[in-house]
């Protein structure tokens, strides 16, 4: 319980509590207290998820020097303080290396390890995710969620007070309704403490995604529905549940929560509104799971037996002990509302122009006079300059556009091939026609932002945070800085990554 917990059960209601003649709003944790199903773990980087709480959101590691810091609320059951993360990774890039519990028991999260399926790094770990790929504003105040990207998870093998077995609990995170895939699984919840699959019944996690190999709910997705292992269930068993719709909302609050033969899925959008139930029923009749065999870890991003394919945004989350009321879970989707979720810029440094014609030149001492352009699908870096052929001018020559896949970044049309754009695949950067797809779209989205060396931009993946356009050898690539790549060599990673934006040659 909340140290305020007692007097809002005097008051008894939900939303908010009066205490020294001040106004403080219950956090979700405060109100799942009252409810009588407290939060086990607490997991948010963008705000404190009880009133009182303003201890640890999340740590950040910054590619400069490897050092750490970690974030805090900017008061008690406040706003993430995202200036402080703006201030300690300026210059440089940074990850997020630990989501801390608030609920006292220790719970963190931190970088997946490689279980049934490899994460990408050398041991088979997941990456960690960019501290940078999801901003958004709360109440007017900035913050970052977690960009989760294919390869990105999360993990606590060993968490404590969890449910396990057929135990009662529930849980809600709220996220991007606009980030998603068909890849398995973008899941947060309970899991394998094994990261293997062990079986029907030895999950219960949200899942938020167009993944059809299960379950599906109604229209073409992303759909909310429960991975409970070897399967995703939209409802009573695996198969078409119309009652669980497609979701179209920016913010997403997504609930799942399980009893002994009993559980449901409830959501809304996260911004207004009210939770509806998409499902609430018995268990599967299929073996394994009624009774469940939960095993009490916890996951982000990942399915239980670390499959790594899906992609999400996570904001915050919390699992509780205990089945909530509906009564809980709808004060807490009246707090979230409150917190008013909003996009915020996905862009920063010099500005780029929509429609306008543009040269990407190099940083780097000893290759000022590289410009991106392509050859035939590759693209790379040439020299090109005024008295070069009309050709070359072309092939170095780009039109700025609205992201294909978020209009909030931009894609780079090639001058000589209309309707062809600079696309990242394997994170090495080709010049391919639009083929329309949702995977084509994201993988031609770049986002631009203050340079890493100070010089004009840094442009970054829309759909890989971490990966910036980067010159390596004279091939450009979307890189990390220091990743399992040879082309993500950290040595001069900044000034590679960083392009003076002029007019075009053509
Ligand atoms: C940071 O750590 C990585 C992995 O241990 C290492 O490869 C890299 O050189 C370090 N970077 C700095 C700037 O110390
Ligand atoms: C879910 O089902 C339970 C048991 O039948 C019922 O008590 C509860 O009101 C239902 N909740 C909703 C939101 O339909
Ligand atoms: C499980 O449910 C399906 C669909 O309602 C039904 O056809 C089947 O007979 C049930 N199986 C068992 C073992 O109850």
């Amino acid at each position: 319980m909340s140290p305020r917990g007692s007097i809002k059960r005097a008051y008894g209601h939900a939303l908010g509590l009066v205490a020294l003649g001040s106004i403080v709003a219950a956090g979700p944790c405060d109100l799942y207290s009252s409810g009588g199903t407290p939060c086990i773990a607490a997991h948010s980087s963008t705000r404190a998820l009880y009133s009182a709480y303003s201890g640890s959101l999340y740590q950040v590691k910054r590619g400069s020097d490897n050092t750490t810091t970690i974030i805090t609320p900017l008061s008690a059951g406040g706003v993430a303080n995202a200036a402080a993360q703006d201030t300690f990774c300026a210059s440089t890039t940074c990850l997020i290396t630990i989501i801390y519990d608030q609920s006292g028991r220790g719970n963190h999260l931190t970088q997946a390890p490689g279980g049934a399926f490899k994460g990408p790094e050398p041991n088979g770990n997941d990456n960690l995710a960019s501290a940078t790929g999801a901003p958004v504003t709360l109440n007017g105040q900035k913050a970052y969620g977690v960009f989760i990207s294919p390869g990105t998870g999360y993990r606590n093998n060993a968490a404590s007070g969890t449910a396990k077995g057929d135990a009662a609990e529930g849980m809600y995170a709220v996220l991007d309704g606009t980030h998603y895939n068909g890849g398995c699984c973008f899941d947060y919840g309970n899991a394998e403490t094994s990261s293997t699959d062990t079986g029907n019944g030895h999950m219960e996690a949200i899942y938020f995604g167009t993944n059809t190999a299960w379950g599906t709910g109604a229209g073409s997705g992303p759909w909310l529905m429960a991975d409970l292992e070897n399967g995703l269930f939209s409802g009573y068993n695996a198969g078409n549940n119309a009652g669980d719709p497609s979701i179209s909302s920016r913010f997403l609050t997504a609930i799942i929560k399980g009893k002994p033969n009993q559980w449901a899925i409830r959501g809304a959008n996260s911004a207004s509104g009210t939770l509806s139930t998409y499902y609430n029923g018995t268990r599967p009749n299929k073996s394994g799971y009624n009774p469940m065999s939960k095993e009490g870890a916890i996951i982000l991003g990942i399915g239980g037996d670390n499959s790594v394919s899906g992609q999400g945004t996570f904001y915050e989350g919390v699992m509780t002990t205990g089945y909530p009321t509906d009564a809980t879970e709808n004060s807490v989707q009246a707090n979230i509302v409150a917190a008013k979720y909003a996009t915020s810029s996905l862009t920063s440094g010099p500005a780029l122009s929509v429609g306008s014609s543009i040269s990407l030149r190099a940083t780097t001492a000893g290759y000022t006079t590289r410009y991106i352009a392509h050859t035939g699908a590759t693209v790379n870096t040439q020299v090109v300059s005024s008295s070069s052929t009309t050709a070359l001018k072309q092939q170095a020559s780009w039109t700025v556009r609205a992201g294909l896949g978020d209009s909030a970044c931009y894609s780079f049309e090639s001058k000589d091939t209309a309707g062809s754009y600079i696309r990242h695949y394997n994170f090495e950067l080709q010049v391919g026609a639009n083929d329309g797809s949702k995977q084509f779209h994201e993988d031609a989205t770049f986002c631009t932002q203050a340079s890493l060396n100070g010089q004009g931009n840094s442009i970054r993946a829309w759909s890989y945070p971490t990966r910036y356009i980067r010159h390596y050898s004279n091939v450009v690539y979307a890189a990390s800085n220091g990743g399992v790549h040879t082309f993500d060599a950290a040595g001069s990673f900044n000034d590679d990554a960083s392009w003076v934006v002029g007019t075009s040659f053509a």
